[in-house]
């Protein structure tokens, strides 16, 4: 059975395979074959950067941001990596707009199998059993109809759309979930 766990060592190997899948670690940013590289050169950096995230990160459009503390966690099951959720703990001005509290992906072999639905239910136990929040705020792209379905499986409620603010054309879906 599936479970939400923090990265591991034992994960490892999958998560590159599931990179060279097609799996990508940001919505935004494809990977390509230079940022797979470098995690496999050193996939025990890589490990601890999702352990002890960085307090700075370089955003959409290049630009250095401080990183709201966040919790990367991994939706496995044995050893094989299937996806993310991560938790953001709070919401800076650009997480307000676009990214929210939380956000997942799946690698593409294991999509369209309830594991996004399922994560996030996982994801949303993990915070309320971990963070003071009552509740949070997700955003998605009005073209990923099956992110939709998953946020809206998972109790969330429309509250507004606004334009995207790293894709200029783009709009954004607010979604808040009560815990
Ligand atoms: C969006 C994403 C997370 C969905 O993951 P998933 O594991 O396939 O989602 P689920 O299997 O839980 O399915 C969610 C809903 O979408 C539908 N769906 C998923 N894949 C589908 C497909 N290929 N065809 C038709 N419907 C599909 C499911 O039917 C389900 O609805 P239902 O329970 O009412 O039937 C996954 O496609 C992904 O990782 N995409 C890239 C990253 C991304 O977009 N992340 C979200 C950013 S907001």
């Amino acid at each position: 059975m599936a479970q939400l766990v923090r990265p591991a060592e034992r994960y490892l190997a999958s998560f590159i395979e599931a990179l060279h899948e097609g799996y990508n670690r940001d919505t935004l940013r494809p990977e390509t074959p230079e940022t797979i590289a470098q995690v496999e050169a050193d996939p025990m950096a890589f490990l601890q950067s999702q352990l002890n995230p960085p307090e700075t990160f370089v955003q959409p459009d290049g630009s250095l941001g401080r990183a709201v503390p966040w919790t990367p966690l991994w939706w496995v099951e044995g050893d094989r990596f299937l996806g993310t959720v991560h938790v953001r703990h709070e919401l800076s001005e650009t997480l307000s707009k676009v990214g929210g509290h939380v956000g997942y992906a799946m690698r593409p072999s294991a999509r369209g199998q309830g594991h996004a639905s399922a994560a996030l239910a996982a994801g949303l136990d993990w915070i309320r059993a971990n963070l003071p929040l009552t509740r949070v705020l997700l955003t998605v792209n009005p073209n990923n109809p099956h992110s939709i379905r998953v946020i809206e499986k998972n109790g969330g409620v429309h509250t507004q759309t606004i334009p995207h603010i790293w894709r200029p054309g783009e709009q954004a879906l607010h979604y808040w979930i009560d815990l």
